[in-house]
């Protein structure tokens, strides 16, 4: 993730709404002129909206609120669901252009496999924004909406050390590491930033990693499967843990937590300190019961709105709107309005869902 100018990426924007204004008289190319680069279109346009599947909460809670902020925007919104299947989503990306969608926001069941429907989808006019996750190696796409990837793991990592030391007393601490569906830009980002923090706790010896699985192809967990997850758990337990405690575990979401959790549980080992992401119900109850240690708070609510501010900016013809981050995605440096992660534990939790209700009242 690289941190430029907000002059050089405004710039940028200039400079691509100047080409495409040039390149307005002799459009031989077939390529139309499209609202990212400030073309504009109609206020009942419709939207469409990509989601990998529907198996953790932000995601449900995306396809709402798309559906209400995009409706009370204006828009006709059409909002599709993959169930982790990678020609399923691009199929329903294709009938988004059939269907004359101005722009499609995608969150890539695969961030490498969107590139041709997507330079369809650009061929066509259609303006094009990641959410949530990176779209990769396409130039496809104008810009990412996410919560930091590489934050959200560093806060993760942190706040496991910090829970251990809260929890189990002195160290050195017996651990066992979790990472995400590596198909998913996130979860190699989520451990990246995860390790930036406890490898020099595993270098010094304060942290045991019992196992010895700390690359991330040992630690992913293939499609963000809770009960691959929990396969994985078991077997570490029994193989690694029959005459050891465990007292720590690293886990990228809530999903995955419960079901470590639940194998712990199901082993006879006390409870563990664990991670989580996405503040979900059942998780956000766990923690306001001292079972699970935390978990990472990033507002749906809040990534959405942003997604749809874009999306008005696009449909007044003014462009892309600045932002001084970006990322490199393989083919080009690509612009990332990016939001802040919250980690929460008993704590915090009142204050950070203050203005949840939904969120609030299971804190009871
Ligand atoms: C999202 C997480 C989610 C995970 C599995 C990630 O890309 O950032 O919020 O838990 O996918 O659905």
């Amino acid at each position: 993730m690289k941190r430029r100018s907000l002059s050089a990426v405004a710039l940028g924007v200039a400079a691509v709404t100047v080409l495409a204004a040039c390149s307005g008289g002799g459009r031989g190319s077939g390529e139309e002129e499209t609202a990212a680069a400030g073309g504009g279109f109609a206020a009942d346009a419709t939207i469409g909206v990509a989601l990998p599947w529907l198996g953790t909460q932000n995601w449900k809670e995306a396809q709402d609120l798309f559906k209400s902020q995009l409706e009370d925007a204006g828009f006709k919104a059409l909002i599709q669901a993959a169930d982790q299947k990678v020609p399923q989503q691009q199929q329903q990306i294709e009938s988004m252009i059939e269907q004359g969608a101005k722009v499609i926001v995608a969150a890539p069941i695969d961030g490498t496999q969107l590139g041709s429907v997507l330079e369809k989808a650009k061929a066509a006019g259609i303006s094009v924004i990641g959410y949530d996750r990176l779209i990769e190696n396409t130039d496809a796409v104008d810009g990412i909406v996410q919560f930091g990837s590489v934050r959200t793991g560093e806060l993760q990592g942190q706040s496991l050390l910090d829970g251990l030391k809260a929890e189990k007393g002195d160290g050195p601490y017996n651990i066992e590491l979790f990472g995400g569906g590596p198909a998913d830009p996130n979860a190699p980002s989520f451990y990246e930033g995860a390790m930036s923090v406890l490898q020099p706790k595993i270098d010094d010896g304060t942290l045991v990693v019992v196992s010895g699985q700390t690359d991330f192809t040992q630690a992913a967990t293939a499609d963000w499967d809770n009960a691959k997850a929990q396969a994985r758990m078991d077997s570490l337990l029994s193989g690694f843990y029959a005459d050891k405690k465990i007292d720590g575990v690293l886990s990228p979401n809530d999903g995955i937590a419960r079901a470590i959790l639940t194998s712990a549980n199901q082993a006879g080992q006390d409870v563990p300190v664990v991670t989580g992401l996405d503040a979900e119900n059942e998780s956000v109850s766990l923690v306001w019961a001292g079972t699970q240690w935390s978990t990472t708070h990033k507002p749906t609510v809040e990534l959405v709105a942003q997604t749809v501010d874009i999306i008005k900016s696009l449909q007044a013809g003014d462009g892309m709107p600045a932002t001084d981050v970006s990322a490199d995605n393989g083919k080009i440096e690509v612009p990332i309005y990016q939001l802040d992660p919250i980690i929460v534990t008993k704590d915090n939790a009142k204050e950070v869902f203050a203005d949840d209700p939904a969120r609030l009242a299971l804190l009871k």
